[in-house]
C-alpha cells in the first residue's frame, strides 16, 4: 500500500517562488509515489485578521495554483480545509492534551506574536500548531512535504502523537517531515537575512507567481548581492548569491557545481539576466493556468466538492476512533 503525504499552504496571498520552490515543487513530485492530500488550509488563515471577501477570492487563487504547478485531482485530493470539519474537531480534542508551555515555545508564535505582544496574540494563533497537528493526523500521514519553517510545527505533532498514544492506545501514525536539502529557505530578494515571505511589505523582495514577466525581471536585477565579487555556493559568506543560485538550480535541475562553472568568470549582471531569463521561461505558463483556473470557479469547486468526498470519511472515522478512546463517544 501507497504511503501517505499531507501538506497546506494558507490563503494569504497568491503564493511566492519560496512556497513554490520549498513545497509545492516537491508536491506534484509525490503524487507518483504517495496516496497525496493537498489541503487549502483555511482554518488557518484565519488565526491573523483577514478581510472576508479577500480570503474567499485567496481561497480559489489556491486551489487555481495548486492545479496550474501540476497536482493533478485525479491522483491526489485536493480540498479545502473548512469543508471538513474534523480538522478543527480534532484540533480541539488535541488541545486539550496540549499545554501552554508547549505552544509558547514555537518561534512561529514567537514573531508573529512580537508585534502585539502576547497579551494581544489571538488564542487561535496562539494554538495554530494544534490545528497542524490535527491535519496531518486525521490522515495517518507518514510524509509531510513542507519548507523549513515548518520543522518545529511537525517534530510537535509528533510529540503530541506519542502522548496521545500512550495515554490512550495506538491511535495516530508518527508522520516525518520532507525537507530539501537546497531550497527549503528562499530568502527575500532584498535581504537574504530574512525568509523570503508573503507578508514583505514592500514586495520588491518576493516574487509571486503570478507576476508578469518584467516585474520578475525587475526583481531580479534589483535583488541584492554579495560585497565580494564572483558566482560561488556558499550560504554562510555569500548568502544573496547562494539565494539566488538555489532558486537558479530548482528552475533549471542544474547541480551549483554547473552554475559555478557556467558563471564563475562572469559577473553578477550576467548571472542575474540569465536567472530572469529561466524564471520567466519557468513561470509564465503556471501565470497563464492559474489564470484560466480562475475564469472557470465552477470547475474549481467541482473539483473541492471531489476532494472534499475523499477526504471526509476518513478524517470522520479517524475522529469517530479519537473520541471512543477518550471515552466521548456513545
Ligand atoms: P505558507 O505560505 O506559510 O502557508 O507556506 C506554505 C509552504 O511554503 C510551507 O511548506 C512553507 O514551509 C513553505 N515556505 C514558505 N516560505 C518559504 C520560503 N521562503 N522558502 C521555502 N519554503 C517556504
Ligand atoms: N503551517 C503551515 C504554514 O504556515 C501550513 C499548514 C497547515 C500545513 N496545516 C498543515 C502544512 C499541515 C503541512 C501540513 O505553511
Amino acid at each position: 500500500m501507497k504511503e501517505t503525504v499531507f501538506s497546506g499552504v494558507k490563503p494569504t496571498s497568491i503564493p511566492h517562488i519560496g512556497n513554490y520552490i520549498g513545497a509545492l515543487r516537491q508536491w506534484v513530485e509525490l503524487q507518483k509515489d504517495y496516496n497525496c492530500y493537498y489541503c487549502i488550509v483555511d482554518d488557518h488563515a484565519i488565526t491573523v485578521p483577514q478581510d472576508p471577501k479577500m480570503l474567499r477570492e485567496q481561497i480559489y487563487a489556491i486551489a487555481a495554483t495548486y492545479l496550474a504547478v501540476g497536482i493533478d485531482p485525479k491522483k491526489s485530493t485536493l480540498f479545502l480545509q473548512s469543508d471538513v470539519a474534523q480538522h478543527t474537531e480534532l484540533g480541539w480534542l488535541l488541545m486539550t492534551q496540549t499545554k501552554m508551555g508547549e505552544l509558547s515555545r514555537m518561534t512561529q508564535y514567537k514573531d508573529k506574536s512580537k508585534k502585539t505582544g502576547s497579551e494581544s496574540a489571538g488564542v487561535g494563533l496562539f494554538a495554530y500548531p494544534v490545528l497542524m497537528a490535527a491535519d496531518i493526523l486525521l490522515y495517518d500521514t507518514n510524509k509531510v512535504p513542507v519548507g523549513h519553517d515548518q520543522m518545529q510545527h511537525i517534530e510537535f505533532t509528533r510529540f503530541l502523537a506519542r502522548r496521545f498514544n500512550e495515554k490512550f492506545g495506538q491511535t495516530f501514525v508518527l508522520p516525518q517531515p520532507l525537507i530539501q536539502k537546497v531550497g527549503a529557505r528562499i530568502m527575500s530578494l532584498k535581504d537574504p537575512s530574512k525568509k523570503m515571505s508573503k507578508s514583505d511589505e514592500s514586495g520588491a523582495g518576493t516574487i509571486m507567481l503570478t507576476d508578469e514577466d518584467d516585474v520578475i525581471q525587475k526583481k531580479i536585477m534589483r535583488a541584492v548581492t554579495d560585497s565580494t565579487a564572483g558566482i560561488s555556493y556558499d550560504p554562510e559568506k555569500k548568502p544573496a548569491v547562494s539565494n539566488l543560485m538555489s532558486i537558479y538550480h530548482h528552475v533549471t535541475g542544474d547541480t551549483m557545481k554547473k552554475i559555478e562553472d557556467d558563471f564563475g568568470g562572469k559577473g553578477y549582471g550576467d548571472f542575474k539576466k540569465a536567472l530572469a531569463e529561466v524564471l520567466i521561461a519557468h513561470l509564465s505558463p503556471i501565470r497563464t493556468k492559474i489564470n484560466e483556473y480562475l475564469k472557470n470557479p465552477k470547475e474549481l469547486n467541482k473539483i473541492l466538492d471531489e476532494g472534499f468526498e475523499k477526504a471526509h470519511p476518513i478524517a470522520e472515522k479517524k475522529v469517530r476512533a479519537v473520541k471512543d478512546k477518550m471515552g466521548l463517544a456513545r
